[in-house]
């Protein structure tokens, strides 16, 4: 399956790079142009064991990529959401401007069917932060493994 990942900090590049090594084509997208400079040549920003080695096997199959283009996310089926959810500060809320800013910028690569999964840690992923994309009406809805977040399928009237 091919599939993206929205956002190469700690959570997206480790999950991109097992998503590739379980045999998924993996195209993985920062904003930080830095970031993707050092992933795609192996190097991890952040202390990870294993994560070097692990990037380096799979760059060689040719199966994980990393770009700062987002319009590379097209013709994934797959899209997971990693982008940060800081804590907004004097307040017991999260920060939510890089996941609206994600979905704003993946809404024209998204096709009809496809799936999109939000991994950033939220207590619960509210349908209109899709906007302005929506979810389909009645499509399954799952708490996705190892957050709280949950995902939805496009609605093929809301794509272009
Ligand atoms: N780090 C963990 O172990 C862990 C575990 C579970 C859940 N989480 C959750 O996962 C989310 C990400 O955490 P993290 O530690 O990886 O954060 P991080 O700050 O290390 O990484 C976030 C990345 O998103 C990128 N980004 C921001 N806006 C973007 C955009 N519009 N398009 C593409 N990339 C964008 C940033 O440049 C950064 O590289 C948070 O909600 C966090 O709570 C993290």
């Amino acid at each position: 399956m091919r599939i993206s990942v929205i956002g190469c900090g700690y959570l997206g590049a480790v999950h991109a790079a097992c998503m590739a090594k379980l045999g998924h084509e993996v195209v993985a997208i920062d904003v930080d142009e830095r970031k993707i400079t050092e992933l795609q040549a192996g190097r991890s920003h952040f202390f990870e064991p294993g994560l070097p080695e692990l990037l380096n096997e799979v760059l060689q199959t040719g199966r994980l990529k990393f770009s700062s283009d987002i319009a590379d996310a097209r013709g994934s089926q797959v899209h997971f959401l990693c982008v940060g959810t800081p804590q907004r500060k004097g307040e017991y809320a999260a920060d939510l401007r890089y996941v609206d800013a994600a979905f704003s910028s993946l809404v024209d690569s998204l096709e009809a069917g496809n799936l999109v999964v939000g991994k950033s840690r939220l207590s619960r992923w509210e349908p209109q932060r899709g906007s302005p994309m929506t979810w389909r009406n009645g499509s399954p809805r799952q708490a996705s493994p190892g957050t709280l977040s949950s995902c939805g399928k496009v609605s093929p009237s809301r794509t272009r």
